[in-house]
């Protein structure tokens, strides 16, 4: 039985000539075991019959709010439905939902929803790369709706670019997605650590790095949307989760940092370091202000204790422990090093030289090295996306220990 099995979902079929192919999505939602109502705007029903989809969904198809002095409520639609997704969905009615008009039964029901909303946009290359159409999509993913990507390839004009909607199978296995990952990490809990360390010289004074925390901030949130139970150890400056289910507890220096670890690690499934803990701190901090009375000053420092090393030492079997290792020359080996060295299961590879990579940057450029010397590479991409990805491999994990 996969996730989708037993969820209510709307089907909203727009005028486009892959109408058709809402049709073979019907199907594929049907086979998984889902209720489906469907609803067509008024040019759809010139691109397919109503009497396609009413067969395949066993339930009559809605265009209108009102007919023939009969009320559709779009209300109670809105209100039963577990997603609604739009396949296809025209420029038309993509405008139509981002301006909030009512004019129809799917728009209405569109604003009447209260469950995730999924446009699967179809139309010809032009119309797909107009500003207007960039914008209204921006508008509808600003709402909280996703955007499935388009296909690219010949369009019914018999030009060629992006503007294929989606094929069924790729829109049924982003809805599936979307029901797996919503609870898949409930009941763990999970530390993660983020942003740099500032180890004190003096009153006024730290060693510090540019960390902003972004990476480690996206775990959590990641993880805690999947239904994670999260607490997130916050270096200083740091950017802030907007999910207020995270837990922060906010520390300065690697001394802190690593006291908090430890008293949350005892009582969590899987720790995620993705802070830049500064390895050396100043031998004694000076209690006063030190005076610039001499021209030079020499600082003697010492190494902060590694709080990924002292996890690993304590890790219990069935606790995962996942690393970074952000290095500039040698990255392979200098990870799998600390990998081993940290007992960690999994330590994800970045290179600040990679453009787009590191820190600051709302994108990273990755490698998860493992312990069987099995090795995944990622593209560039969000480090959302990046996130994601982890949070899929720490899954896949938890499920093997599962078996073992
Ligand atoms: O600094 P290094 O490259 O060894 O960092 C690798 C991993 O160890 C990272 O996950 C980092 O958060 C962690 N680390 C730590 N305490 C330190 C140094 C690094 O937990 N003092």
């Amino acid at each position: 039985m996969t996730s989708l099995h037993g969820k209510k979902i709307i089907l909203g079929v727009s005028g486009s000539i892959a109408a058709y192919k809402a049709a073979v999505l019907l199907r594929l939602l049907m086979k998984e075991g889902c209720e489906v109502r469907v609803i067509m705007t008024h040019s759809a029903k010139d691109f397919v019959s109503p009497l396609t989809f009413s067969t395949l969904s066993h339930h009559p198809v809605a265009s209108d709010v009102h007919q023939d002095e009969e009320w559709t409520n779009h209300v109670e639609w809105g209100l039963w439905a577990d997603a609604m997704v739009i396949a296809p969905a025209t420029a038309h009615t993509i405008a139509r939902c981002a301006c909030g008009l009512a004019s129809d039964m799917l728009t209405a029901t569109y604003l009447s929803a209260r469950c995730p909303v999924f446009f699967a946009p179809a139309m010809d290359l032009d119309m797909w790369q107009h500003p207007s159409t960039k914008e209204n999509i921006s508008k509808l993913q600003s709402y909280g709706n996703f955007i499935l990507d388009v296909g690219n390839g010949e369009l019914a004009s018999g030009l060629i670019g992006p503007g294929r909607l989606a094929e069924p199978e790729e829109i049924k296995d982003f809805l599936s997605d979307f029901f797996r990952i919503q609870q898949d990490f409930k009941d763990t809990s999970i530390l993660v650590n983020a942003g740099p360390t500032y180890e004190a010289i003096d009153p006024v004074r730290y060693i510090g790095n540019h960390s902003t925390g972004k990476m480690g901030v996206a775990i959590a949130e990641e993880f805690s949307n999947r239904g994670a139970e999260v607490t997130l150890v916050l270096g200083p400056e740091s950017v802030l989760p907007k999910d207020d289910r995270i837990t922060v507890l906010h520390v300065t220096s690697a001394d802190d940092m690593l006291e908090t670890c430890l008293q949350v690690f005892e009582k969590t499934d899987v720790a995620i370091l993705a802070a830049a803990v500064a390895d050396y701190k100043p031998a004694q901090i000076a209690n006063e202000k030190i005076k610039k009375d001499n021209q030079k000053l020499s600082l003697e420092l010492v190494r902060t204790p590694d709080i990924a090393a002292s996890i690993g030492k304590i890790k219990k079997a069935g606790q995962i422990l996942v690393g970074f290792a952000l290095e500039t020359n040698n990255g392979r080996e200098h990870a799998l090093q600390k990998m081993v060295k940290k007992h960690m299961d999994m330590i994800v590879l970045n290179n600040p030289r990679d453009a787009g990579a590191g820190f600051g940057h709302d994108t990273n450029k990755v490698t998860f090295l493992f312990p069987n010397n099995k090795e995944q590479h990622f593209e560039l991409k969000s480090k959302q996306k990046v996130a994601f990805d982890i949070a899929e491999a720490v899954h896949k994990m938890i499920k093997e220990n599962a078996k073992n």
